[in-house]
């Protein structure tokens, strides 16, 4: 018998069991609260509460440590690839080469957008937002094959998984050829993931683009880095479609326009647009310092602070030698970087950060690593979204094998007005 929670209410007591993860995580389950108390919890933005047990991720805020599926990120970054990773988070295990020889094939051939679907890119306006385009396109690809609407075993279910993270790949590029006014450019066979993403970006009809291996390399580890990150607001809200028995592509739609947010995946946009604002406004790194502190105008450090972190955000540490390695590299001098650099000496020796345990994330390198390799900002949450989309999916999977799953369907405490009666409009 494992150990149990006893609480008083109104006089009677009641006894709730304790369940304890694999990493000795340890939740009451107060599945039974409501039918047997009649009371429910209240914990605005879910800060103490599971909503699920996962076997996908796990963190551990504290001490800065991410694994997936049991791996740790450091071992993942130093020797995966984004689509092993991919296969990893999805299915539970390391890829066998024959799984890994199958999923890529699946990911080549499965590049194309129906023809049709290019007209829908016409109908955006010039300049539309990537994100809106992104989540609206994932939702018009089932509408393209409704097989994946049937995904059902895990034969299927890969199937859908290539499709959906394949073709993602090829309608963010197309997203932003349309909104600079160029030709789509359809996807080579004989490219790897990465490469045949910053082809089909940056390839023009009349220059086609080689990328180096070191964006490459860069781009490959962004995206693994992203894979998933356990029950965030986009990862959350695709559990949320999905427990309705909502089909993939439908559940990953609504995780992109959750991460669509400033909050969360639209803090590396935030962060470059702070460090240019730095730069152009000629403020001084103390100065915008103690504006956060002052929280002035409700200036925040983005890139700064997490949830779930209270220590460095591992994914930052890879990504801040990732963007040194690549810019010495490419003999890029940029001086964001250097006023990051500065942000963050200075942010890490001063009370304000140290005591609130604000650390940076890994927003706060990703931007200068998209930036250097030419992706423009208004994409940087599209690329954010790519990486993310095996988590989604894992999540998803989660959800749809579980025999047990419910709908989920949170409770509210209400304190609008009581009782009322309609009034006429004259006696308003
Ligand atoms: N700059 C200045 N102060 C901050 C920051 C920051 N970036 N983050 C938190 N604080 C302060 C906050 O004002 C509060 O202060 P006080 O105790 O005086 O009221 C204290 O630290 C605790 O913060 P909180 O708002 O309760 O923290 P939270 O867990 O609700 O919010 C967060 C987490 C990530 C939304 C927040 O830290 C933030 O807004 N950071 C900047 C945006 C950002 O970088 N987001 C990316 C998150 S990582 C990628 C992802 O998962 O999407």
């Amino acid at each position: 018998m494992g150990d149990t929670c006893r609480i008083e209410l109104d006089g009677t007591p009641f006894e709730f069991p304790v369940i304890e993860g694999t990493e000795n995580e340890r939740a009451i389950d107060i599945s039974k609260l409501r039918s047997e108390t009649g009371y429910i919890t209240l914990d605005g933005g879910y800060g103490n509460t599971g909503s699920c047990t996962s076997a996908i991720t796990f963190i551990d805020g504290d001490q800065g440590i991410l694994r997936y599926r049991g791996i740790p990120i450091e071992e993942l970054a130093e020797k995966s690839s984004f689509i092993e990773t991919a296969w990893l988070v999805i299915f539970g295990k390391l890829p066998t080469q024959a799984d890994r020889d199958r999923f890529a094939t699946m990911l080549t051939e499965h590049s194309m957008l129906d023809e049709n679907m290019k007209k829908h890119f016409d109908g955006y306006p010039t300049n539309a937002h990537p994100m809106a385009i992104l989540s609206a396109m994932i939702n018009t690809l089932s509408a393209h094959d409704p097989e994946v609407w049937e995904a059902d075993d895990d034969e299927s279910i890969e199937r859908a998984a290539a499709v959906l993270m394949s073709k993602v790949r090829t309608i963010a590029a197309a997203a932003y050829k349309s909104s600079v006014g160029e030709p789509i450019v359809y996807p080579r066979y004989d490219l790897r993931y990465a490469e045949n993403f910053l082809h089909m970006m940056f390839s023009k009809p009349y220059k086609d683009y080689e990328p180096t291996p070191a964006v490459a390399k860069a781009l490959n580890l962004f995206l693994l880095l992203h894979a998933d990150h356990e029950q965030n607001c986009s990862t959350s809200t695709v559990r949320m479609v999905a427990s309705s028995e909502a089909n993939m592509f439908a559940s990953c739609s609504a995780g992109v326009c959750a991460l669509w947010g400033p909050l969360h995946g639209g803090a590396n946009v935030a962060v470059i647009e702070m460090l240019q604002q730095i730069h152009d406004g000629g403020i001084s790194v103390d100065e915008y310092v103690k504006k956060v502190k002052n929280k002035e105008d409700g200036v925040k450090l983005m890139g700064f602070g997490h949830r779930v972190y209270r220590n460095f955000d591992p994914r930052s540490k890879i990504l801040k030698a990732a963007a040194d390695d690549m810019l010495k590299e490419l003999d890029i001098h940029d001086p964001l970087l250097e006023i990051a650099g500065e942000l963050a000496e200075a942010a890490l020796s001063d009370d304000y950060f140290v005591s609130r345990k604000l650390y940076p994330n890994v927003d706060f390198y990703s931007g200068i690593i998209l930036r250097a390799m030419g992706i423009p900002v208004n994409m940087f949450t599209v690329m954010f979204a790519i990486g993310r989309m095996p988590g989604w999916i894992a999540n998803w999977k989660e959800i749809h094998d579980d025999p047990k799953g419910r709908i989920y369907r949170p409770r509210q405490i209400y304190v609008g007005p009581t009782d009322q009666h309609w009034v006429p409009r004259e006696e308003r």
